[in-house]
């Protein structure tokens, strides 16, 4: 009895829910339309048109977007001459920049989102108007270059987290290269543009993942963002050169982020502790590299072991050239060794010092020579070293002496001149190291010596001359005051004289 009871219990609910498995797919959308009372949708999904179709994956139809919201009409009336009349506010098909402010109305206002429960960033609008891409002159009635639908298609757009989004990483970059692969289309509006940023991106560790669809490398948008796009010129877009080392700090400093592909994660850090960071980013001498100007724009690629010399040389090409034509070029080659990185590093370059050309404890010549390994180099960066402490010891002495001179109000103005050429000299010895020849250096050091001992020498004489001239001015006073006292007495004499002769 009860087992009958059972297996008819089981047969009901089994027909029950075949019944609903049967009729969900097909009344999703009805029930959707049913609570909204969407009729533009329950009409045109029976007629199954290209619109629906797409809409009916879409955000907008998820969160209770009619249909009506951007054509107008009467989304209750199930005639469909009334539903889409002029008078029930039937806009038909939006044009052109008309396209962007049907979005604007809810995309740009954040009371709307709000209203709808969305809060999602607003102002999609504001930014793309005053972007790159914002204004085109003689539009045709149309001031924007694109509209949000060139890059969100029109009904099937989704959240941008959804990998079917148009503008999903996976996507986007044939996105944006279908305008600016196209020499052609460029062309028209801007001339001078070029047209090989997708090319150069797929030689790029970002681009070559992207292509095999890693998802968290940079696209075209995590560099220039989707919708405030500026010129890299303007101080606010997110490729000034001042601003890059923080766009690309967004991943390359969350060690979260990064965590799956091992790679350091303090290029930033070290970078803004740099000479080059504070000279970018405190002092805003923009000609003082930012990540890009090593990594290159598109190509971001650690630059190779055998190259980092040119990319420093666009900047110090002095120090690249003594480099390339000196000992060390073929055998950091041999060795695999960074050229420039690997006395100076590459994120964290220090101001260079006298102290890294020495042989001591942790200095960078020493690293590699010692007096039994590599003994010509250890013998060569000693004497550097001592011919530059004799240098600036002899430089040294002509200041206090020059000091002193001026104490006692001495002219050395020209002695100052002249030594400047010894300075000169510490500077371009700095320059000149990178030969790595003991005698292009000693060369330059001892011109700057003879220059400083010049001026000593000079300085000396000016201050013996000083003591000679005192001690003569004392004499010539000494026997001038003499004389004075002389007369004086021989006066007196004359005097007393006259008045005895007088009186007699
Ligand atoms: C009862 C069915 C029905 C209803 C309700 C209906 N439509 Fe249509 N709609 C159609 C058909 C059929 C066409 C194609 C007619 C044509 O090509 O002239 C069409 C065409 C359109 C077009 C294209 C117009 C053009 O210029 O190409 C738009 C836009 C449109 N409908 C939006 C709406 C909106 C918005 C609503 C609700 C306010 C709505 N429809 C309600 C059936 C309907
Ligand atoms: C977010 C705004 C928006 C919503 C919502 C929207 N549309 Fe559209 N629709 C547009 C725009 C913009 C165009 C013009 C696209 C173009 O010029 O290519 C368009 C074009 C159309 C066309 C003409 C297509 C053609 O190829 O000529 C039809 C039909 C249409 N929409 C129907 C619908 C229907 C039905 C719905 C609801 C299911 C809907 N739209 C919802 C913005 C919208
Ligand atoms: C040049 C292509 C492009 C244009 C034009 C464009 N968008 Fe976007 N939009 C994107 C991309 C790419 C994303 C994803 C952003 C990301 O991954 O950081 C996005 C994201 C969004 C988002 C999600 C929230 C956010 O800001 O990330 C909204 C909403 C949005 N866009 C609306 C609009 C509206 C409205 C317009 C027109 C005023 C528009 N978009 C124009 C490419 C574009
Ligand atoms: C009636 C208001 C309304 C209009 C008009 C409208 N949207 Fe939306 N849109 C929404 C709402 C609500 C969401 C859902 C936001 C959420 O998920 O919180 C949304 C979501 C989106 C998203 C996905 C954002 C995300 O979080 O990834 C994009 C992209 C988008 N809309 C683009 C557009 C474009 C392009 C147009 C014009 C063609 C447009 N919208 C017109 C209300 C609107
Ligand atoms: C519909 C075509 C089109 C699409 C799609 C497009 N752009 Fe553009 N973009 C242009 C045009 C045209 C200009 C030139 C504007 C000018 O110079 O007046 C431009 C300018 C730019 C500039 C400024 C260049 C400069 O320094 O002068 C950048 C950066 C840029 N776009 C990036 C992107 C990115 C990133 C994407 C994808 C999210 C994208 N564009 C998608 C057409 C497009
Ligand atoms: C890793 C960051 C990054 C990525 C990814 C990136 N860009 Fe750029 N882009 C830059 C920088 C940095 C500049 C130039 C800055 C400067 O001139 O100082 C630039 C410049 C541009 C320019 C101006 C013309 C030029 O070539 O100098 C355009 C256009 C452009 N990018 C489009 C794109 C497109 C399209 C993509 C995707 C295929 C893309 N960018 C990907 C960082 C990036
Ligand atoms: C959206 C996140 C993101 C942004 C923004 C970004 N990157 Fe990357 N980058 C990555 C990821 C992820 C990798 C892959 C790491 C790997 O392959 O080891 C990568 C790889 C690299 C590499 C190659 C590392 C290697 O060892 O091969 C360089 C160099 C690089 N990025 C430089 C930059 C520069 C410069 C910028 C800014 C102009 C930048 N990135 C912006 C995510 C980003
Ligand atoms: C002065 C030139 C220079 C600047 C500025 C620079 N880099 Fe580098 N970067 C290099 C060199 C050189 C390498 C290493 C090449 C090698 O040894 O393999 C490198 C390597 C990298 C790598 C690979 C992983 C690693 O740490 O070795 C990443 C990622 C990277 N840089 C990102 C950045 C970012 C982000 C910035 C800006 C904050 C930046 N770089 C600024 C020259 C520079
Ligand atoms: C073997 C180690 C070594 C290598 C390799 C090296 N340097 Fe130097 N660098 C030095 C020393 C030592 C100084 C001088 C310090 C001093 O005298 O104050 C210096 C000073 C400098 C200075 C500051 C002085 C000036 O000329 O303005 C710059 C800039 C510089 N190096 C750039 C480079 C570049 C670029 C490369 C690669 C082409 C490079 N260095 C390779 C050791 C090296
Ligand atoms: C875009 C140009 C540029 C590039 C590329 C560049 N530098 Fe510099 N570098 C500068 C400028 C400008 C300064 C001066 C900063 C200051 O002190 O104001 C500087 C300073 C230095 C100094 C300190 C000089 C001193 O007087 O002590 C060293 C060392 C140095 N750079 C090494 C390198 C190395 C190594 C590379 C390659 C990995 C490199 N630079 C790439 C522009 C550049
Ligand atoms: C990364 C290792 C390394 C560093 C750092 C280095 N050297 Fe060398 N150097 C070598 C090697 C290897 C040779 C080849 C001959 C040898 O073993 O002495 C060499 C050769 C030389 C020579 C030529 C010797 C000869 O045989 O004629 C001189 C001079 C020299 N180095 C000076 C210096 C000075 C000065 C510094 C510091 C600014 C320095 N080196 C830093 C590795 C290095």
């Amino acid at each position: 009895m009860t087992s009958q009871y059972n297996s008819r219990l089981l047969l009901i609910s089994c027909c029950a829910i075949v019944a609903v498995l049967l009729v969900l797919p097909v009344s999703m959308s009805d029930l959707y339309a049913q609570s909204n009372s969407d009729m533009c949708y329950t009409c045109h999904a029976d007629i199954g048109d290209d619109a629906s179709e797409a809409y009916a994956n879409s955000i907008h139809l998820k969160k209770g977007v009619s249909c009506a919201e951007c054509h107008g009409g009467d989304r209750r009336s199930e005639d469909m001459d009334d539903a889409m009349s002029k008078s029930k506010g039937f806009v038909g098909k939006p044009k052109k920049d008309d396209i962007s402010q049907l979005c604007a109305k809810c995309h740009n206002d954040a009371d709307k989102m709000k209203s709808l429960g969305s809060s999602i960033t607003t102002g999609q609008y504001s930014m793309l108007a005053a972007s790159v891409h914002g204004s085109v002159e003689g539009g045709e009635g149309s001031e924007l270059i694109m509209e949000c639908t060139t890059c969100h298609s029109v009904h099937d757009i989704r959240k941008t987290s959804d990998p079917a989004s148009s503008v999903s990483p996976g996507k986007v970059v044939a996105l944006c290269a279908n305008c600016h692969n196209d020499p052609g289309y460029m062309r028209r509006y801007n001339p001078s543009l070029a047209t090989d940023q997708l090319a150069k991106y797929r030689t790029s560790t970002h681009g070559m993942r992207n292509a095999r669809g890693d998802v968290k490398v940079a696209t075209c948008v995590s560099c220039h963002t989707a919708h405030d796009i500026k010129k890299a010129s303007h101080p606010s877009s997110s490729v000034y050169a001042e601003t890059i080392p923080s766009t690309c700090g967004k991943c390359h400093s969350d060690s979260e982020y990064m965590k799956s592909y091992g790679i350091a994660t303090d290029q930033e850090s070290k970078y803004i502790s740099s000479v080059h960071g504070n000279a970018l980013l405190e002092k805003h001498d923009l000609s003082a590299p930012s990540c890009n100007d090593c990594h290159g724009n598109h190509g971001a690629i650690p630059p190779g072991v055998e190259s980092i010399s040119h990319v420093c040389g666009s900047c110090h090409p002095l120090n690249a050239e003594l480099f390339r034509q000196s000992v060390h070029k073929p055998i950091f080659a041999e060795r695999n060794l960074p050229e420039c990185e690997t006395c100076h590093g590459n994120h964290g370059i220090k101001p260079a010092t006298v102290e890294m050309l020495s042989v001591g404890e942790g200095s960078i010549c020493g690293s590699c020579h010692s007096s039994e390994n590599g003994p010509k180099g250890y013998a060569a960066a000693l004497e550097m070293n001592q011919l530059l402490d004799s240098l600036m010891n002899t430089i040294y002495y002509a200041e206090e002496l020059l000091h002193d001179a001026e104490q006692k109000g001495m002219e050395v103005d020209d002695i100052r001149f002249a030594l400047r050429d010894s300075r000169q000299a510490r500077l371009q010895s700095r320059t000149t190291v990178h030969a790595f020849e003991l005698g292009k250096f000693h060369e330059g050091i001892d011109k700057g010596i003879k220059v400083a001992q010049n001026a000593v020498n000079d300085t000396q004489e000016a201050i013996d001359d000083y003591f000679f001239r005192r001690w003569g001015l004392l004499v010539v006073s000494l026997i001038i005051t003499f004389i004075v006292i002389l007369l004086y007495l021989y006066i007196r004499r004359l005097e007393r004289r006259q008045k005895a002769a007088a009186a007699s």
